[in-house]
């Protein structure tokens, strides 16, 4: 697929309406040289992120996956005075590189960083009633994705906006027989999301600087 239009058109969207600043290109580059694999979300996608955010008045925030931080400084930047963004992380690495990144974008009263595996800290959220949550963004490992939605759904009230990443993979959703586990992760969440009457959703598919993918947009219904 010759994907050059998407970028060039990306690039053009990104420079009028998600310049990257210092805090965000500094994030990119401390991945680079932490040989990190750059799975962070594209500036257009935080600023999509940001636009859903500012809709539903997002006050408190939680998101699963954490990396570097790019995505969280795109969400924090977005909520109102006095708002929350807890972002669970596994790795560790990844938790110290993110708290600097947090920390050098003066985020870290916006910020908490819980690390762990996520299906052991969303349960310590709910237990601490944290929730309910405005918004919440899903972008860490594939497989469990469903059971991470169902968390997101305890963690949510009515108009809550869920939203989960890269759940079209390159088009690879499309082979039925895909033996990825990552693929086979998103096809489940996919198929359970079509059944699934307490929200209202879609799938964006999200093409131009990154891989060609897609994001689940999700509101919980009233
Ligand atoms: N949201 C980030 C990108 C996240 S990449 C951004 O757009 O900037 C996925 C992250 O999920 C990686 O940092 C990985 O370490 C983390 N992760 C993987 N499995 C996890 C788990 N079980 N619980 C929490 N985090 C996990
Ligand atoms: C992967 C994870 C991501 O969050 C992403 O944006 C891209 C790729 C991955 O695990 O392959
Ligand atoms: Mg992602």
């Amino acid at each position: 697929m010759d994907t050059t239009i998407f970028e060039q058109v990306d690039g053009y969207i990104g420079q009028l309406l998600a310049p990257e600043d210092s805090a965000l290109k500094n994030t990119l580059q401390s991945l680079a040289s932490n040989n990190i694999d750059n799975a962070s979300i594209s500036p257009v996608q935080g600023k999509l992120l940001q636009v859903l955010a500012k809709m539903c008045n997002a006050k408190n925030i939680l998101e699963l996956g954490t990396l570097g931080g790019y995505s969280t400084i795109w969400l924090a930047r977005a909520v109102s005075q006095n708002g929350k963004v807890v972002s669970i992380e596994y790795s560790e690495e990844h938790a110290l590189i993110a708290q600097n990144n947090i920390k050098n974008a003066g985020l870290e009263n916006t910020v908490e960083i819980r690390v762990g595996n996520a299906m052991d800290i969303l349960p310590q959220i709910s237990a601490e009633q944290r929730a309910p949550f405005d918004m919440i963004f899903i972008d860490a490992d594939k497989p469990p994705y469903v059971e991470y939605f169902e968390w997101a759904l305890k963690l949510a009230r009515p108009g809550t906006i869920i939203v989960a990443d890269n759940i079209i993979r390159n088009a690879k959703v499309l082979d039925a027989n895909s033996t990825d586990e990552k693929v086979k992760g998103v096809q489940r969440f996919n198929t359970w999301l079509s059944n699934c009457t307490q929200v209202t959703a879609t799938i964006l598919q999200t093409v131009g600087a990154k891989e060609y993918d897609g994001m689940a947009i999700a509101v919980v219904n009233h």
